[in-house]
């Protein structure tokens, strides 16, 4: 067995697929390709799709989309729990609080009909955007913006970060990036969404320990840590010098490398490569610039390929969406994938408990506390 349940099927799923097919890498959600999804679709048309598993006719989405609207404001005791939480916390700590919260207030926690499921997890997908909306306002001193009905998901969540209504290429660029993060097969926060599922755990708990786990730098934290880096690089003159050393030192290069693919591209990737590209074009070129003479290296030193946290951080920063805010923009999009996978669990389910092999000393005889 390798390390870290590589390779390990652990199970099935309709939700989505990952295939590696002559050197490229294929992801479908439910079937649909992320291409045409990424190209042709809206955010929330993704989450109908992953939530109830097909694409959804004109009126269910049109009727889809309010439902969520009007889900958006959030109870006052979240309010309260954002104003007395210290600015200094990691607002990905205050969405995972904020999500234990909600369970806290949901007098049906324990209900697990289907309508219950989708009822909870509309509920989320609704408020992860205004969550943290709201918390960037308050810890930076400012009112909050309360959602708009008038809005699309992706553009009201630009609306209530920055009080200005987002131009149309920056609602379309969230609105894809939130499609391109929506889904990922079995990545490690939506494992362990499952594996607390499997237990029977609220749909609540689930989602504490997704946005926990994906908190990591080898996960969703990666995308911070490549913002760091181009801010570190600051031109892509120093790239080069900046890569060689870091491999050299045997140090990791965020935003690159993938359990899955392994020495193809992340197909997401390439998808905000472009979007990252016709950003630079409208906002500031540099970090475009910069990811790409890190990206060239990368390849050329340790045939490194960019994963879908690289470019994300290009994007976000001409989003002008402050760095600690891009593990939340994941979550933002991921909580689709999350609640599907967990009403998956629920409906088929059977507890997920792996063995461990033993390699620690055996047979030893206890010595009394005075003796040792
Ligand atoms: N920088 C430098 N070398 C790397 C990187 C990297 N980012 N990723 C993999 N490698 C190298 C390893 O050093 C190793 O080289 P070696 O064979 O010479 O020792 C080889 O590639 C294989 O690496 P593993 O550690 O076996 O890869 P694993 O599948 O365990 O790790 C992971 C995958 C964690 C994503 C890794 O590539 C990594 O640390 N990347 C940086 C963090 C990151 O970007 N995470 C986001 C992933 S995407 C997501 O979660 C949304």
């Amino acid at each position: 067995m390798k390390d870290g349940l590589e390779g390990v099927i652990a199970c099935e799923t309709k939700i989505s697929r990952i295939e590696l097919v002559d050197g490229k890498g294929i992801l479908e959600y439910r079937g649909y390709d992320i291409r045409d999804l990424a190209r042709k679709s809206s955010y929330e048309e993704v989450a109908y799709l992953l939530l109830y598993g097909e694409l959804p006719k004109r009126y269910e989405l049109q009727d889809f989309k309010i439902e969520l609207a009007e889900r958006r404001e959030l109870p006052p005791q979240i309010i309260g729990l954002l104003t007395h939480l210290p600015p200094y916390t990691h607002p990905m700590v205050v969405l995972r609080t904020s999500t234990s919260y909600l369970g806290s207030l949901d007098k049906k926690i324990d209900v697990k009909t289907r309508e219950e499921n989708l009822n909870k997890a509309k509920n989320l997908i609704a408020k992860f955007p205004t969550i943290i909306a709201y918390y960037h306002r308050i810890r930076t001193g400012k009112n909050v913006i309360p959602p708009t009905l008038e809005l699309g998901h992706a553009a009201n969540f630009l609306y209530m970060l920055s009080g200005e209504e987002p131009s149309r290429t920056a609602e379309r660029a969230l609105d894809m990036d939130l499609i391109l993060h929506a889904e990922h097969e079995l990545n490690a926060s939506t494992f362990a969404a499952r594996i607390a599922a499997s237990t029977l755990a609220d749909m609540y708990a689930c989602i504490v320990a997704a946005t926990g786990t994906l908190m990591g730098p080898l996960h969703g934290g990666a995308a911070q840590e490549v913002m760091k880096m181009l801010r570190e690089v600051a031109s892509p003159r120093r790239a080069e010098e900046y890569v060689k050393k870091k491999i050299e030192k045997g140090e990791r290069i965020m935003g690159f490398g993938h359990r899955v693919y392994r020495g193809i591209i992340d197909p997401r990737a390439e998808l905000l490569k472009r979007l990252a590209k016709k950003l630079s074009m409208e906002g500031v070129p540099r970090w475009f610039e910069i990811s790409e003479a890190i990206a060239k290296a990368a390849y050329r030193y340790k045939r490194l390929l960019p994963n879908v946290d690289f470019y994300s951080a290009s994007v976000y920063a001409n989003l002008g969406i402050p760095d600690d805010l891009f593990i939340n923009i994941f979550a933002m999009g991921r909580i689709a994938g999350w609640t599907a996978h967990v009403i998956e669990q629920y409906e088929n389910n059977r507890l997920i408990r792996p063995r461990a092999k033993y390699v620690g000393d055996k047979d030893k005889k206890y010595k009394p506390l005075t003796e040792r």
